[in-house]
Order: C-alpha cells, then sequence, then structure tokens
C-alpha cells in the first residue's frame, strides 16, 4: 500500500473561521489508511480543538510550512492568499483541493500553480449533471445558501426592526444566493423583486413563491425597463448574486446608469464578488467582513465580502461544507493509497472530481480561467489527460 498525508493548513484569510476537514473526517481518513496533519488551532474558531482532532487520529502540527512540505493533499477552504504561494512552491506536483476562484482574481495565483505542476481541484466547479442539462455544484450550493441568508441578515440589521417593514428588497439573480435572501427577508420586509437571467429558473421561483403579493419575478432583461426600473429605484437593499457556470467571472450585473437612478444610500451587498464581483463598483474591490464603502453622488453603500461564510457563521459554515467534500478526499486518499499518483485515477474515474480540474501538470484544464487570463497556450481540456 502507497502512503498518502491529508494536509489540513489553518486559513489566512482574514477573518476566515472554516477548517477544510472535521475532526470525523480525519476519523475516516485515517481509517482508510491515510495520515492527516491537522495545523495548531486549524479548527479553532469552528469549535474543534486540538485535542478534539487528535483524539480521532490527527497529527497536529504548529506551521502550516510543516503541512505543505509533507501532505500530499491539502485539504483547505480559500484559495491561497498572496503570503501562502511560497509554501506551494515547497508543494509542487502535488494536490490542492480547495475553493479557487481563478476567473475572478489575478493571475498570480494561477501562474504560481502552473509553475509548480500543482493539480488544483476547485470546490466550485466540482459538478454533476442536473436536470434540464444544467450542472449543479454540490461543493458551492451549502456556502451559497448560507452566504445569501447572512447577506440579507448583515443587509438587514442596518436598519431598526420596526422599519424593516418599509423596505424595498431587489435581488439580482435568483440561483441558491438569491433564493436565500429571498427566504431570509420575504416575510418581514415590504416587497421582495429578483432579477433572473435563466427562463427556466424564473419559472420555478414563480410556481414556488408567484403567490405571494410582495414578491415580484422579472427576467433580468426587464431591469433596464421603464415599467420595471421603479423597482431598482425604490431599494433600499439589493443582494446581488449572478453566476456563469463552469468558473467564469461574474458578469457585471450593475453599472454606472443604474447606479445614478438608485435611491441615496441604498446598500448593495456583492456576493458573486468570489468570482470577481457583479457591480461596476464593487469589481476587484473585495471588502473585508463587516466592512463598507460608499460612493457616488447618490451614496451608494457597498460591501463585496467574499468569505461570508466563514466570517459570520464558520462553526455551521464547516459542518455543512464538509459534509460535501469529505467524499471526495476519500476519492482522492483511497485511489492514492492503492498506488503513487493517485489522484490520476481519481480524476479519470470520477467525473464530478475532473469538473473541478483547474490545473493539471502545467496546463490550465478550465478553459474559462485559460480564456480570462488569456492562457491559451497553456490550456489542454481536461479530458485529453485522462
Ligand atoms: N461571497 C461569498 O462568501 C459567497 C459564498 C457562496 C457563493 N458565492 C457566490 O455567489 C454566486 C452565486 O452562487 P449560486 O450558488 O447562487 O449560483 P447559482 O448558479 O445557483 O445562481 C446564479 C443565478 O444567476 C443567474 N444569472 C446568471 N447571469 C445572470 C445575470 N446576468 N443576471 C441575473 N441572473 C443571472 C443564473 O441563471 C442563476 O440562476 C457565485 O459566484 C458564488 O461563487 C459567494
Amino acid at each position: 500500500m502507497a502512503e498518502c498525508v491529508v494536509g489540513v493548513p489553518r486559513e489566512q484569510k482574514t477573518q476566515e473561521g472554516r477548517v477544510g476537514m472535521t475532526p470525523a473526517g480525519v476519523w475516516v481518513v485515517t481509517q482508510l489508511g491515510g495520515r492527516v496533519l491537522v495545523e495548531h488551532d486549524a479548527g479553532v474558531l469552528s469549535g474543534f480543538s486540538d485535542q478534539a482532532y487528535k483524539d480521532l487520529g490527527a497529527i497536529i502540527v504548529e506551521t502550516s510550512d510543516e503541512i505543505w512540505k509533507n501532505a500530499d493533499i491539502v485539504v483547505k477552504i480559500k484559495e491561497p492568499i498572496k503570503s501562502e504561494y511560497p509554501h506551494l512552491r515547497s508543494f509542487a506536483g502535488r494536490t490542492l483541493f480547495t475553493y479557487l476562484h481563478l476567473a475572478g482574481g489575478a493571475i498570480d495565483l494561477t501562474r504560481t500553480l502552473l509553475d509548480n505542476k500543482i493539480t488544483a481541484i476547485a470546490y466550485e466547479t466540482v459538478s454533476l449533471p442536473g436536470k434540464d442539462n444544467r450542472a449543479v455544484f454540490p461543493l458551492l450550493v451549502p456556502m451559497s445558501q448560507i452566504a445569501g441568508t447572512q447577506a440579507m441578515h448583515g443587509a438587514l440589521a442596518r436598519h431598526q426592526p420596526e422599519h424593516h417593514q418599509d423596505l424595498s428588497v431587489v435581488i439580482i439573480g435568483g440561483g441558491n444566493v438569491g433564493e436565500a435572501a429571498l427566504c431570509r427577508a420575504v416575510c418581514g420586509v415590504g416587497s421582495i423583486v429578483i432579477f433572473e437571467a435563466w427562463e427556466k429558473r424564473i419559472l420555478e421561483l414563480k410556481k414556488e413563491y408567484g403567490r405571494i403579493e410582495k414578491v415580484k419575478i422579472f427576467p433580468l432583461t426587464m431591469l433596464d425597463d421603464k415599467s420595471v426600473r421603479k423597482y431598482l429605484k425604490e431599494a433600499d437593499i439589493v443582494i446581488s448574486g449572478p453566476m456563469l457556470p463552469g468558473g467564469k467571472e461574474a458578469p457585471i450585473v450593475l453599472t454606472q446608469k443604474h447606479f445614478r437612478i438608485m435611491k441615496q444610500g441604498c446598500y448593495i451587498a456583492d456576493v458573486s464578488i468570489d468570482q470577481g464581483g457583479s457591480t461596476a463598483w464593487t469589481k476587484g474591490n473585495p471588502t473585508k467582513p463587516g466592512e463598507t464603502f460608499t460612493r457616488g453622488a447618490r451614496k451608494l453603500v457597498f460591501s463585496a465580502v467574499p468569505n461570508i461564510p466563514g466570517s459570520t457563521v464558520p462553526a455551521e459554515a464547516t459542518l455543512a461544507l464538509t459534509d460535501t467534500t469529505l467524499p471526495y478526499v476519500l476519492v482522492l486518499v483511497s485511489e492514492s493509497l492503492r498506488s503513487k499518483g493517485g489522484e490520476y485515477t481519481a480524476l479519470r474515474d470520477n467525473t464530478d472530481l475532473r469538473k473541478g480540474l483547474q490545473t493539471y501538470n502545467g496546463y490550465v484544464t478550465n478553459e474559462h480561467v485559460a480564456a480570462h487570463h488569456d492562457l491559451s497556450k497553456e490550456y489542454r481540456s481536461p479530458d485529453s489527460f485522462f
């Protein structure tokens, strides 16, 4: 049997409290025959002490350096930030499983992954075929639901509860984020209008919520329609969560022409900031948890936090996320224990996981990432390897 060491570093992003694996996950990996290194205090903000990890078979190490130097597979939460890039060099040729959002950020991370021939699998593009030929992203869904709820929660918390019934809300993108935001607010606010791009999804939303009088659902194309523009003009809160599937950069749905007509002081939460941002003024401009910026003649207030679940409800978010990531970690571990280089077999045989592959053996394997960063020469389709 080959060896397989899984590494769980402590997250470095500001106020990120999630952790890539729970003690129960560690236990399963060790039962298969793998070893798990967990960085000191990696789970503490999610409610897991070092002792809890140790009790279920983890080896606690003091520094992230030890994780990246010794692990065959690193399982984390957020994309590595600049201070973590040196670790990627000592991790050359091995497997990283985490959120990556490569088309939403600068080229540096993609370059570092390519230069070090890292097998990088992104949570956000691991996918299964869903109904109506739409892919389902099982590792994104639970975090999107939390992010939608928490984004709306943060927006409402800016107003006294006795005024909530006077609030007008606009939601752009009626997917997991949009629906969760709707559910958080629907009972308490005055009106909610959703703009969604996909016809079938509009029908689904109408079927679920269309009978609630204060909820209106429109196609995105009507955002600029005179008869409907009034909703954006009157909005006190806008939650923006559109997504183009497959790891594409987020579409920009609000621009200066919208900002000009919006209500003074309207609060806009751009949830799609992790994929680069979905408004003209938040694009590439993330905010820290709890921070906002005010811009324009209308003094619009923007929030664009890339890690809403991890900075608001880390313990719940860790449990919800690791429930969905663990089965894929186990596929990688089992194959790696069967033979050295087992990630190859895992990716060959598991099409969900292969959909998540972003870089492999020095090539970009996601066409949207390659197009976004102008890396057509470095692009190879994942299927060409397996
Ligand atoms: N900031 C965070 O902490 C955080 C956490 C989780 C998810 N997210 C992000 O939220 C975004 C949405 O995720 P999701 O799971 O809800 O995706 P989803 O696919 O369920 O929903 C997105 C919806 O947007 C629609 N859409 C696409 N283009 C549109 C446009 N131009 N205008 C209006 N609607 C449009 C799609 O048809 C889809 O229904 C993703 O970018 C995801 O990465 C952010």
